[in-house]
């Protein structure tokens, strides 16, 4: 740790867990966030200064929205948040068309409140709603919802096919309706869960709830590739929300017409055997995907977005990205049939003589999955070397239906 500024021999540390830090913490707090900015700003140059700011930017990311209203729905195009919630509810044998429209209404009048840092009405610990974080709330239809809305499901609404991979568990598995919620702030997901499910008890019950995670908000420079749990670089290659190419790809053009401006999501569970994984070398775990750990660069680069080159040959006349790798499987000579990733990685109590339940909840979005998700899936169920530390255990598929108006209500083009 260097002196801080000007050399006056305070260490960072100490401007900011010291006393001088609850002294700038209580003034920032009492001033605003923004006013803490202006404050550092005047007083660029001492202690005090590095204290405004470090408080500025923690307030920064608290403070920060996302719309809700709009085309479409939050949460997709929206850069990935470090805490994820997804949970899957069953509706009630009585909920019909009428009843399905009260509860997207209320649900969606909940959400749009507390994405702004609003407190949803009879919220209990409206505090808790101050801090949104960018916070979003995605909804998602499942086949059985579009069912009783007695609307026409796009063709790919269904289960996935079975894999040869699979070793599903019912449990984490289908589902009616998904919330699909986005902070990054832990306890702001927390609360905006409660919020919804509390709303959502007399149409609904839930059927599961998986957590993930991300780096925290400020780690990392914006914009990295996040890293999973076995420290790969997860998302080089994704289609850039806000192109064209992202456009096509991933919204749909209205296949049945209530659709358009929505996508598809799967959510697949896979766990990651990390205990297999550490027995792996550093060449092996390489070959596996076809890029290096370190920077993500394919084995025939040098840095993360280069262009892998699939026919270079190694010394011996192999090629240097393994037929077999990941990378190679899954990417596709076909354009159209791409994804658009945005995984989050998961960390359950071990069980057993493991020291670990984790994995991946591979969440991706595509106009639609029987054209686009299932011809990857395929071809990695066939070969795939990254399946020997892979096991999907969990699947479901959503309709995401467009976003709404202010004023309307997520789904208002089906019910
Ligand atoms: C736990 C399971 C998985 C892990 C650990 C994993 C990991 C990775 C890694 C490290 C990369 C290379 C960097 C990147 O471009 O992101 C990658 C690429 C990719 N993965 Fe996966 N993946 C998993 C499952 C899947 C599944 C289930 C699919 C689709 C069915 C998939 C589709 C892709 C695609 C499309 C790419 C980009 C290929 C390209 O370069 O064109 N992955 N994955």
């Amino acid at each position: 740790m260097t002196g801080e500024p000007g050399g006056s021999g305070f260490s960072r540390r100490h401007l900011l867990f010291g006393g001088a830090a609850a002294a700038g913490a209580g003034a920032a707090a009492a001033l605003g966030a923004s006013a803490a900015i202006r404050a550092g700003d005047e007083a660029a140059g001492t202690p005090d200064a590095a204290v405004g700011a470090a408080v500025a930017t923690a307030n920064a990311v608290g403070e920060a929205i996302v719309p809700f209203h709009g085309v479409h729905q939050a949460g997709i195009e929206t850069p990935p948040q470090a805490h994820a919630l997804f949970i899957a509810l069953d509706l009630l044998p009585e909920v019909d068309a009428d009843a399905l429209r009260r509860m997207l209404r209320v649900l969606s009048d909940d959400a749009a409140r507390v994405t702004q840092g609003r407190a949803p009405l009879a919220d209990t610990e409206p505090e808790l709603a101050e801090v949104p974080a960018r916070l979003t709330v995605t909804f998602g239809f499942g086949p059985g919802l579009v069912a009783r809305a007695r609307s026409e499901a796009p063709a790919w609404l269904r289960p996935l096919p079975p894999f040869g991979i699979d070793r599903l568990e019912p449990r984490w598995n289908d589902g009616d309706l998904l919330l699909q919620l986005g902070s990054d702030d832990a306890i702001t997901v927390s609360h905006a869960a409660r919020m919804l499910l509390k709303d959502a008890r007399s149409f609904a019950t839930v059927r599961w709830s998986q957590r993930g995670f991300r780096r925290a908000a400020g780690a990392e420079p914006e914009g990295r590739t996040m890293r999973n749990l076995f420290g790969q670089l997860d998302g080089t290659v994704n289609p850039k929300p806000g192109t064209t190419e992202f456009d096509e790809l991933v919204w749909s053009a209205g296949q049945p017409e209530w659709m358009a401006g929505g996508t598809s999501m799967v959510l697949r569970r896979i766990a990651m055997d990390l205990d297999g994984w550490d027995r792996v070398d550093r060449p092996g775990r390489e070959a596996s995907v076809g890029r290096r750990l370190a920077s993500g660069a394919p084995l025939t680069g040098e840095s993360e977005h280069d262009e892998p080159d699939f026919a270079a040959l190694g010394p011996v006349g192999f090629p240097v990205i393994p037929d077999f790798s990941h990378l190679r499987r899954s990417r596709s000579e076909e354009p159209g049939e791409r994804i658009y990733r945005r995984g989050y990685n998961y960390d359950e109590a071990p069980a057993g003589a493991s020291v670990s339940d984790a994995g991946l909840l591979f969440a991706s979005y595509q106009a639609d999955v029987d054209r686009q998700f299932v011809p990857i899936q395929r071809r990695l169920e066939e070969l795939d070397l990254l399946n020997e530390w892979t096991t999907p255990i969990g699947s479901a598929v959503f309709a995401i239906p467009p976003g709404c108006a202010e004023g309307g209500y997520i789904g208002d083009t089906l019910v």
